[in-house]
Formats: structure tokens, C-alpha cells, sequence
């Protein structure tokens, strides 16, 4: 399988979270940076922070857009309806919780869920990146066009990236459709679980070669 060279990634590098203990930080001071966070107007309006779930060494980091109303109101991602269908289908293919971190490219909710800024993608990129540092994931996989043209290629289209390896910085990023995608049209649910499988057996593929 062929695997594209891409430009530098964004998530590599400093951080650029300046702000006191940058450097030597903790999961926990970057949480507790976030959850006071006021680098954009989405501030405003959100009931918590979403700053994300699951292993934080994991070989796998999905990246969403940024939380939807049930996931304001929680303050843990991917946990309305989309989360839900992404949940069923990584248990399908075979993952476990302990295989992934999930996080978003916005940690506040957009007012009525609409799509993110460049603005606010830029200004919450720091977090996304120091989390992509205490992670160090073995593959990035973006669900949907924002987390793809953030982190893949700018401008890019999902349809044009999806289901291709790029390597950046000896990273492996991944784009397949956002699960919200598949509430509205069925027929891209198989072409996601087919994603989603093989970045399982690229993950088997990569322990197994260790
Ligand atoms: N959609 C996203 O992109 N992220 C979430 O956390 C929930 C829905």
C-alpha cells in the first residue's frame, strides 16, 4: 500500500502554548490551561470544555471537528448520536479502548453547531498539539473535512484525501468521513467501516513489526 510523503505537520513543534510551565508541563496543567481558555469568542457561550477521551498514550488519535450540544453539555467528546455510531463501529473493527485517544480541532462549542472558523482552529491548535505531544500516537486519523484539511492538507476535500496513508514527521495520518456524515447519508457507512478496518490492521501491521 502506497503511503504519500506530506508537507510538515501542524501538529509537530512547539506547541506554542507560551504561557507558564509550556515546556515542561502536565496533562493536567494543559487541562486545567484549557478549561480556562479564552483565546476565542466560542468561550462564550460553552457549558465545558471539551478537551478529550480516552488512552493517553495511545497508538491512535482521532480528531474530530468540535463538540455538538451533548458534548458541551458533558464536556467528553464524540458522546451524541455521531459518537455513538463511531462507538459501534470501532468495536466492529475490532478496537479497544485502550487502542485510542479521541479529541476535536475545537474544544467549545460552536453556536448552533455550525462549522469552526479558521480563526478558532487557530487558536485552539495549541492544545491539539500539546496533546499530540503527551500522546505521541502511532496514527492521526481526522473524521471529516475540517479535521482533514487541518491537520492533512489546507483546502483539501474529504473526498479527495480519505482512505489514503500520508506520513508526516514519521507520523501516519488517515482521513475517513465524520460519523455525523453517515447520519445523513447510508451509503458512506460501509466506505467508513472499510476505513476504519484498515487502520486497525495498520496498527496490528505496525506492533507487529516492533
Ligand atoms: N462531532 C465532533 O466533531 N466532535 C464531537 O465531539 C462530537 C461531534
Amino acid at each position: 500500500m502506497t503511503i504519500d510523503k506530506g508537507c510538515p505537520s501542524r501538529l509537530s513543534g512547539d506547541s506554542g502554548i507560551t504561557e507558564k510551565g509550556g515546556k515542561n508541563m502536565t496533562w493536567q496543567e494543559l487541562k486545567d490551561m484549557c478549561n480556562g481558555c479564552n483565546r476565542c469568542r466560542l468561550c462564550e457561550g460553552r457549558t465545558n470544555v471539551v478537551f478529550g477521551r480516552g488512552n493517553e498514550t495511545a497508538d491512535i488519535l482521532f480528531v474530530g471537528e468540535g463538540p455538538g450540544r451533548q458534548e458541551d453539555e458533558q464536556g467528553i467528546p464524540f458522546v451524541g448520536q455521531a459518537g455513538q455510531l463511531l462507538e459501534l463501529a470501532l468495536v466492529s473493527c475490532g478496537y479497544k479502548p485502550e487502542d485510542y485517544y479521541i479529541a476535536n480541532v475545537i474544544k467549545c462549542r460552536p453556536p448552533e453547531n455550525r462549522t469552526p472558523f479558521e480563526e478558532e482552529c487557530n487558536a485552539c491548535m495549541p492544545y491539539l498539539r500539546k496533546q499530540f505531544s503527551f500522546i505521541k500516537p502511532k496514527i492521526v486519523v481526522c473524521l471529516g473535512g475540517v479535521a482533514a484539511s487541518n491537520l492533512i492538507e489546507k483546502n483539501a476535500r474529504i473526498t479527495g484525501l480519505r482512505g489514503r496513508w500520508i506520513e508526516k514527521g514519521g507520523t501516519l495520518f488517515f482521513a475517513t468521513y465524520h460519523p455525523a456524515a453517515l447520519l445523513r447519508d447510508e451509503s458512506k457507512k460501509i466506505v467508513m467501516w472499510q476505513d476504519l478496518k484498515k487502520v486497525k490492521d495498520k496498527l496490528d501491521e505496525l506492533r507487529s513489526a516492533e
